[in-house]
């Protein structure tokens, strides 16, 4: 009995097959490689001891994706693929549409035709859209701003209106807060194609040398320091909670969502402190205008996964700036082999 994890070679994923592989988990990695490189595989075969079983295939093909299903005993699976690029979402939204909509669909019918109706999804705390308050609970107002947001909650909808048509399915929905940091062995971590959109990954480039300044979008919101807070995650807890979830599918029908946040909130400034502090090195910074679409504050009240999953946050900034640097010096330019 395997678990299927599509999208296993990215950022998330790679560090949830390291898990799952230390959890003498069988598995199934499936990837179209368009946002991830295959070499990460041998660095999962580094980390573990052993090389993850992998299909070169994507979502949106049924055909090549239901042989997987016809070769490998699929019990459950955990989908992480997808595009995640807020701002090309705006600009390509049909694009996004089309393939996380179709694609999740495809993965769904394939499930439900082979008997394997577990599912963890990776969602997004997008969907709490402008949330009213902080921290966000799971039971918050729901609204996107943006086509990559409305396709993870028009896919958290696909799967629950599937778990009302058929009471054998079980879905979890990890609603994740902001993934940072790296596996402390520095062979994997996040490698964002071109200029990095996110903080951290910028943050880092720019420590680096490799980028010249970072822009703090404003300075003016209602947060100690006026800079934005968020909730920043190390990306092995975050792994961690993906095990957690999966043992919950398990063992309970149906559909349930949850937080995966620490539950505390950092400033840019304060994160940018704190990554001076890790790497050694000066990060420059100017004050630009807000970012369209940005929020002031965003962070979880992550009791609801520590109450039913089990699962809680071990790793504090220091761990996730001090692996990121890691990563970050280890591989200057990300996978290149
Ligand atoms: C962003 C996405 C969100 C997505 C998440 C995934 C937007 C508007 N939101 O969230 O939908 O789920 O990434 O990780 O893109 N910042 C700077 N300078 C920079 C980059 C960021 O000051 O160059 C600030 C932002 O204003 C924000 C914080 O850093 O206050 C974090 O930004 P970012 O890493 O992009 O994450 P989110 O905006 O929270």
């Amino acid at each position: 009995m395997a678990i299927l994890v599509t999208g296993g070679t990215g950022f998330i994923g790679s560090h949830t097959v390291v898990e799952l592989t230390g959890a003498n988990e069988d598995l199934v990695i499936v990837d179209n490689l368009s946002n991830s490189k295959e070499c990460v595989l041998d660095r999962l075969e580094q980390i573990t001891g052993k090389r993850p079983k992998f299909y070169k295939a994507d979502l949106l093909d049924k055909d090549e994706c239901e042989k997987i299903f016809k070769e490998n005993d699929i019990e459950s699976v955990i989908h992480f693929a997808g595009f995640k690029a807020v701002g090309e979402s705006v600009a390509k939204p049909m694009m996004y549409y089309h393939n996380n909509l179709m694609g999740t669909l495809n993965l769904c019918e394939l499930m439900s035709k082979y008997g394997a109706k577990k599912i963890v999804f990776s969602s997004s705390a997008t969907v709490y859209g402008l949330p009213k308050s902080v921290p966000i609970s799971e039971d918050f107002p729901l609204s996107t701003t943006n086509p990559y947001g409305e396709t993870k909650l028009m896919i958290e909808r696909i799967l629950a209106d599937i778990c009302v048509s058929d009471p054998e399915w079980s879905v979890a929905i990890l609603r994740y807060f902001n993934p940072i940091g790296a596996h402390p062995s520095g062979l994997i971590g996040e490698d964002p194609r071109g200029i990095p959109n996110n903080l951290l990954p910028y943050v880092s480039k720019v420590a680096a040398g490799k980028l010249e300044c970072l822009s703090v979008f404003g300075n003016d919101y209602d947060t100690p320091d006026g800079t934005g807070v968020r909730d920043y995650i190390h990306v092995v807890d975050l792994a961690k909670a993906h095990l957690c979830a999966l043992k919950y599918a398990r063992e309970h029908k149906g559909i349930d969502y949850f937080n995966v946040g620490t539950g505390t909130g950092y400033s840019v400034l304060e994160i940018v402190k704190a990554y001076e502090e890790a790497s050694g090195k000066k990060v420059n910074y100017k004050i630009a205008p807000r970012r369209p679409g940005d929020i002031g504050e965003c962070y979880a009240n992550p009791e609801k996964a520590y109450k039913m999953l089990g699962w809680k946050a071990e790793k504090n900034i220091k761990d996730m700036c001090v692996d990121l640097a890691r990563w970050q010096e280890m591989n200057p330019d990300g996978y290149t082999d």
